[in-house]
């Protein structure tokens, strides 16, 4: 907790507002939409399902290709082929492990609807050319921005360069509301459908705003409305951005300074921000020259009560990406730095203490 958590959640009790889009619901939605300049932000019971809005919206059918990272979390990709969608794995860049826009061109077909680019520990894809070659092929960008809310690249912030954008606010993101996301929507022609589809089909916003004089079954749509107390929680957090973000980039910025001399002597990669991005320090990781010194490191470190985790698995190599005919050797970048690279702890609540024995803890390592 950073403010007035508990006092807004008892405040959305004390008035009886606790489904959805009550007043803290609305609260959060006019202050995402007034800082990041979206037309529209529709907040969502995870950021899972954010990008299950994605595909409805983008109406894809059985047979279409949306190209998405493997490097990811199965959420980016679930949501596309939940609706019949078949996934196209592309590699990352080594730099920033984002989506690498180089490999694009030669994964584009006619049956390509979407590339979903997934903003890596909040540090902005290479936006540019993604869209400059999805605009030459009338193909959708969306962005999977979980990690990446309040990042920018070139002056602009992360979720306002697709069409549409995914938030997180799980407990392990910046700004969380133990579970919970939220839609960015920048293509004003898909903000009624939108909301159609997060209020079970129905017209129920229009009835709300007195457009219709009843609200009735419209389109296919599920439930991705938070509840207020919810939405009390989060308000909260997004009021202290400015306190969250600080101390975040202090804890980036001393991983990185006091690791610096370290990671050089013993071939040890630090994350890579752009001149072009500003990141949303997210997160801070490692990568060691071999899977077994990761492993090593893993079991080292919580020999020393520090908890460093691993991230991604390859997911054209996951049970589900070899059934889509996923094969070792096809994103070889992903299938590298998933066995190399160890998350640091790094949450809201860390203290200057516990980050100087983390690095201590990494100092005594062995190589
Ligand atoms: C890139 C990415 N997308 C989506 C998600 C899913 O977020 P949520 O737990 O809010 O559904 C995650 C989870 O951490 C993620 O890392």
């Amino acid at each position: 907790m950073v403010g007035n958590e508990k006092e807004y959640m008892a405040q959305a009790i004390a008035a009886g507002s606790t489904a959805g889009d009550g007043p803290f619901t609305r609260k959060c939605s006019q202050l995402l939409e007034q800082q990041l300049g979206v037309p529209k932000v529709l907040l969502t019971t995870s950021c899972t399902h954010a990008l299950e809005m994605f595909a409805i919206l983008l109406a894809i059918q059985p047979g279409d290709e949306v190209i998405i990272p493997a490097f990811t979390f199965v959420s980016t990709v679930n949501a596309f082929v939940l609706r019949g969608a078949r996934p196209v794995f592309v590699d990352v860049r080594p730099d920033t492990l984002n989506l690498d826009e180089s490999r694009l061109e030669d994964l584009l077909t006619s049956r390509t609807k979407a590339i979903a680019p997934v903003h890596y520990a909040g540090v902005g894809c290479e936006m540019d050319t993604i869209l400059e070659i999805a605009n030459r092929h009338a193909v959708a960008v969306v962005e999977d921005n979980a990690h990446g809310l309040f990042g920018k690249y070139k002056g602009k912030y992360l979720g306002t360069f697709g069409r549409m954008a995914a938030q997180s606010f799980h407990e392990t993101k910046n700004f969380s509301c133990g579970e919970g996301g939220a839609l960015l929507i920048n293509d004003p022609e898909l903000v009624e459908r939108a909301e159609i589809i997060r209020e079970k089909g129905t017209n129920r916003s229009r009835f709300f705003r007195g457009q219709v004089d009843k609200y009735t079954w419209v389109d296919i749509g599920s439930s991705y409305l938070p509840s207020d107390i919810l939405a009390a929680y989060l308000y909260a957090q997004l009021e202290n951005r400015p306190k969250i973000q600080a101390h975040r980039r202090r804890i980036w910025e001393f991983y990185d300074a006091a690791l610096k001399d370290w990671a050089a002597a013993h071939e040890v990669r630090l994350p890579h921000v752009p001149a072009s991005c500003e990141q949303s320090y997210h997160m801070y990781y490692l990568l060691l020259p071999t899977l077994e010194l990761r492993q090593g490191l893993i079991t080292h470190l919580r020999q020393r009560g520090v908890q460093g985790v691993f991230h991604y698995l390859p997911l054209h190599l996951s049970e589900m990406g070899r059934r889509f005919g996923g094969q070792p050797g096809e994103c070889p970048v992903t299938e590298r730095v998933s066995d190399q690279l160890i998350r640091l702890p790094f949450h809201n609540a860390l203290t200057e203490p516990e980050m100087v024995r983390v690095v201590e803890a990494l100092r005594d390592y062995e190589f």
